[in-house]
């Protein structure tokens, strides 16, 4: 039932084993209903079973609000959309943290903090060379961002939050940077404080000491929006990992570190990284997409088309959108010509028309479109997972803080419904 057509009552009625049970109910900003279940056990012995908590509320947040029907999805009230077209990402992180718009006096300070923060203690670089070559670069980064408690001892759950922030957004920019340097074998570039949030990353990456390199604005303003539209997407994997972890009081390094490693699996921030994969596949197959139409649509295969489908949209995922024009834009103005960028549209146009995918209301997410961008941007594939996290950073931070200054917060315990032997006595080895 959709909540405007919902008669709403203060409480839920429940008929458990023929006795009657009243839970109360609770309506959200934008009109969604919460069953409050936190007195179920105790008043009726049972307890609920989620698989995949699609139908379970972790909290009440006021960051990010997603309707997946209708394709919404809006930080802390702003429309994705307009903050694509008119922000930049300091602004939104700092939007999503501290929940509103900073003015001139809190934007220049903010960016001072993120300016001046961005080095990492010298002794971090030994850890790089106890990585191998061959190593994932997000396997590094969780490790990087877990060894920042320990250059940061005082960085526990009740310290400096706001100075653990500001450190922690502006390092994990040259920790990714970092990791790639090392991956190529070429030497770190330092961060640069007259560069935007994003110009810096790009000239750590791509900058050589042997010459002088000006970030290309296209590539400044294409990173700056990918990062934006991966800022915040309310309770995530990812996301809940980190509020799980926080719940501990575990600092605010092991909360992320933990964040990154979730979102790290190919059903998750990996997928940007698979979605290329799919598609360079499909074109060493002859570009043939129906194909692997076919083969999505074949449980046996167990292929899945990467970059489709989402927990909650059940429309289109604005943020794939906003990636599929700036995908055009950006390749034009790059003046690079991608057969993947077509044979992904393709695939598109075929999966919206076919039954198997539009009965299970799947649509292109953000992770079909972002790829083909990174690509042309000279990114390579195994660092597109750490923008990712890049982008994911603010919105992580700014959950954590959230759950932290909850009045009440508890540490997350879920329960399970046992289904092993019932209990047996233990047998001597000799009579097995
Ligand atoms: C992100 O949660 C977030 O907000 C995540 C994210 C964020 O910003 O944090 O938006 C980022 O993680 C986007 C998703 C990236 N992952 C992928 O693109 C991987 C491919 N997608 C699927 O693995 C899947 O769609 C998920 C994981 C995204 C969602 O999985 P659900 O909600 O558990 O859905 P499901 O697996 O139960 O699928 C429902 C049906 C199933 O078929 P039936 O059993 O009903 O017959 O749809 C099928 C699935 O087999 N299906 C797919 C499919 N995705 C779902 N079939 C083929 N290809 C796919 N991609």
């Amino acid at each position: 039932m959709e909540n405007e057509k919902m008669t709403l009552t203060k409480t839920a009625k429940l008929v458990l084993q023929e006795q009657e049970y009243e839970l109360p109910t609770f309506t959200g900003s934008e009109g969604e209903v919460g069953i409050d279940i936190s007195q179920l056990r105790s008043k009726t012995g049972a307890i609920t079973a989620d698989s995949g908590y699609g139908n379970t509320g972790s909290c009440q947040s006021a960051i990010t609000f997603i309707d997946g029907e209708k394709g919404i999805l809006r930080y802390r009230g702003y429309p994705i959309e307009e903050l694509a077209e008119k922000s930049n990402f300091t602004e939104v992180s700092y939007l999503l943290i501290f929940g509103h718009l900073p003015n001139k006096k809190e934007l220049e300070k903010f960016q001072f903090g993120l300016t001046h923060h961005s080095l990492i203690h010298e002794d971090m670089k030994k850890f790089y060379e106890g990585f191998p070559p061959t190593a994932h670069p997000m396997g590094i980064l969780s490790s990087m961002v877990s060894s920042l408690s320990a250059f940061y001892p005082e960085a526990g759950y009740n310290a400096d939050v706001e100075l653990n922030i500001i450190r922690l957004l502006s390092k994990l920019k040259t920790i990714a940077a970092f990791s790639y340097k090392k991956s190529i074998g070429q030497p770190y570039v330092y961060p640069r404080n007259d560069l935007s949030y994003s110009a810096d990353m790009l000239h750590m990456m791509f900058a050589v000491p042997s010459e002088v390199y000006e970030v290309p604005k296209v590539l400044e303003e294409a990173l700056d929006l990918l990062l934006i539209l991966h800022a915040d997407h309310e309770q995530n994997c990812s996301t809940s990992t980190v509020r799980m972890v926080g719940s501990s009081e575990a600092n605010l390094f092991a909360s992320i570190s933990a964040g990154i490693c979730a979102l790290w699996g190919p059903l998750h921030g990996g997928a940007n990284q698979q979605v290329i994969t799919m598609l360079e596949k499909i074109r060493d197959d002859g570009g043939d997409y129906k194909k692997y139409i076919n083969l999505a649509k074949d449980k046996e295969s167990k292929f899945k088309l990467m970059g489709f489908g989402h927990r909650v949209y059940k429309n289109f995922d604005p943020r794939a959108k906003i990636l599929k024009a700036s995908a055009d834009k950006v390749l034009e103005q790059l003046g690079v010509k991608d057969p993947m960028l077509d044979i992904a549209k393709n695939l598109e146009e075929i999966a919206l028309k076919d039954p198997f995918f539009i009965e299970r209301k799947l649509y292109p997410n953000v992770d079909f479109y972002s790829g083909i961008i990174y690509r042309a941007m000279g990114i390579p594939t195994n660092m597109f997972t750490v923008m990712f996290a890049l982008g994911r950073l603010p919105g992580w931070i700014a959950q954590w803080k959230e759950m932290r200054e909850t009045p009440g917060a508890r540490i997350y315990r879920p329960r399970q419904i046992y289904v092993g032997e019932t209990t047996r006595s233990y047998v001597a080895l000799e009579k097995r």
